[in-house]
């Protein structure tokens, strides 16, 4: 194979050359590997510390299989692994710092393609981040979701039940011993989140994208076909490397523009707006946020999986997985796109079928109309955007003014959310406040918070909230989020006073607060902003240059790539 860039290392003569493979051979490789073939990086978020991620070193060597099998030589090393559940205070505040680690890892080594192994919500994002700035020939593998949770004969959402747990205990519908018992029933085996969370969503827009095998995304974490599509992936990576199949060839305006329809297809996560926005931004394709509203608007929602519907993951493989949805989208979709089969998109999912109608409806016949996916809102609170996901909301709130409740922490709320005389009534607007990019920091998913213990007492069920944070896929309620500018940078957000009337017009989609512009000017004077997290180290250079969230939220310097060119050689 002509032109590898492994050959300056491995393939480099006199002393430079001698230490290159001195030092790999360490570990026991015949010196064939050193014969030209393409090396092939395979980037594990692997980590005890994730979860979700922890049999990823399994999938490797599944990996390593594949790519041995074409005559690639495959070298495995770790990224940055984010797990959701355990990192403070949000692992949003570190995908930017995983995309920045792993595309400096991929560009000074000696690697010639990449295999992107990922999970957890931020590890997919960050990985493509990464390998879209480096541009080198990329396939990603997700690692799968778990098993359905099963609780007293019933199915159990990550995540999704975990509010709706809570919310019973609150109500007192549940005992807290039956909610222990219910907290083993959950999670049950290896793999990210079941529900239609981020890492579900992220995954599908993975393969929506063309940067997976089709029917990747949905393989259950403990399948045998997980590992099967897994060693597939390391021959396919090898053979990429020949035709020298970049990311920039494959995530192209257009498959972004198929990933926004996907998403809408399947009721995915709001979270999918800020990493595509910021996977866009590395590769130099315009996105912005009025593409989500206007390409998802003539989407109807397929697939009936919670937090918005019925079912989860491992009944939407069963159902026939992502290429059903794909090939029922049909003309919506680019199928001339490219994806890395060095197919096209219409051609991979051509053969799709559905097996469960249910879990996958027709496009004839869908679960939720075209346009109830994402919408984005504009207005006087919110002059550079915000979104809210229709298919969690309840349909009476999608038209409210009341008036604001503003909590400037969630911490703060939820130090009173059980006082029996919190002034709160099922029209307030809750408004929960520097949880943005920069006012957090990191902006976590603390947006959906629960209902005040008044309103549920009295049987309320949802209420209107507006946050500059983000909310987890799992999770639902009539919630408007990624409200931007955010309070932290002196958005409107920070000048809402408790009494003020907000309104929310979804149909139109307008979020107003109906406070003049003299009045918003006056309170602008005396605002002040927050004191600096960090006066040092990561958090200070994140929140420093962190953009906003209808940029994507990556950080200012990292926008664009600089290839994979190594920019000097010290040997
Ligand atoms: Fe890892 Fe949900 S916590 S995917």
């Amino acid at each position: 194979m002509q032109g590898l860039r492994s050959a300056a290392w491995f393939g480099a003569s006199g002393r430079p050359g001698m230490v290159y493979r001195s030092w790999m051979r360490n570990q026991g490789f015949t010196t064939e590997v050193f014969d030209g073939r393409p090396v092939i990086g395979i980037a594990t978020t692997w980590s005890e510390l994730a979860p979700c991620n922890a049999h990823l070193h399994r999938l490797a060597e599944s990996v390593k299989r594949g790519v041995w099998q074409a005559g690639g030589f495959p070298l495995e090393f770790p990224a940055m692994a984010l797990g959701e559940t355990l990192l403070r205070p949000t692992a949003m505040l570190y995908r930017n710092l995983l995309a920045m680690e792993a595309e400096e890892l991929m560009r000074a080594n000696p690697l010639d393609g990449l295999v992107l192994l990922s999970g957890c919500d931020k590890t997919t994002p960050g990985l493509l981040m990464a390998a879209a700035s480096v541009d080198l020939p990329a396939i990603m593998v997700t690692g799968g979701p778990m098993l359905n949770g099963k609780y007293r004969g019933q199915d159990v959402g990550s995540g999704t039940h975990v509010w709706k747990f809570e919310e019973e205990v609150l109500a007192g519908r549940m005992t807290a011993d039956e909610c222990a018992v219910a907290e083993g029933c959950m999670a049950r085996s290896n793999g990210h989140c079941m529900t239609m969370g981020t890492a579900s969503t992220m995954a599908s827009m993975a393969e929506a994208l063309g940067m997976q095998l089709p029917g990747s995304a949905t393989w259950p974490a403990v399948d045998a076909r997980r590992y099967e599509t897994a060693q597939r992936a390391g021959q396919r990576i090898t053979e990429m490397v020949g035709e020298d199949l970049r990311p920039s060839q494959i995530m192209t305006r257009e498959a972004f523009e198929n990933a926004i329809r996907v998403n809408a297809a399947i009721g995915g996560s709001t979270n999918a707006v800020i990493h595509l926005t910021a996977m866009a931004g590395r590769l130099g394709v315009p996105l912005s946020l009025p593409d989500f509203d206007d390409l998802g608007r003539p989407v109807p929602t397929l697939v009936d999986l919670m937090p918005s519907g019925r079912f989860l993951m491992e009944d939407f493989c069963y159902a026939g997985g992502l290429p059903v949805v794909m090939r029922e989208l049909g003309d919506l979709l680019h199928t001339g796109a490219r994806t890395v089969t060095g197919r096209t998109a219409g051609e991979n999912v051509a053969g799709a079928e559905c097996f469960n109608r249910e879990v996958i409806r027709p496009l004839t016949d869908p679960l939720m109309p075209a346009g109830t996916g994402t919408a984005v809102l504009r207005g006087s609170l919110a002059p550079d955007g915000a979104v809210i996901k229709q298919s969690a909301a309840s349909p009476r709130l999608l038209t409210h003014s009341g008036p604001a409740l503003v909590f400037d922490a969630p911490e703060d709320y939820y130090a009173v959310m059980g006082d029996p005389d919190l002034p709160v009534t099922p029209e307030t607007v809750l408004v929960i406040r520097y949880c943005g990019p920069r006012g957090y920091p990191g902006m976590p998913e603390v947006s959906n918070v629960p209902l005040p213990r008044k309103l549920l007492d009295a049987g309320v069920t949802d209420m209107v909230r507006v946050c500059d944070g983000r909310m987890s896929g799992t999770a639902y309620g009539t919630v408007v989020l990624h409200v931007a500018p955010e309070a932290a940078v002196g958005g409107p957000l920070a000048l809402v006073q408790t009494g003020d009337i907000i309104t929310l017009d979804v149909p139109n989609r307008v979020l107003d607060v109906e406070v003049g512009e003299a009045e918003l000017a006056s309170r602008r004077d005396g605002w002040k902003p927050p004191e600096p997290h960090a006066g040092r180290g990561w958090v200070r250079l994140y929140t420093e240059h962190v953009l906003q969230a209808d940029r994507g939220a990556d950080l200012d310097f990292l926008v664009g790539g600089s290839g994979h060119e190594v920019p000097r050689d010290s040997h």
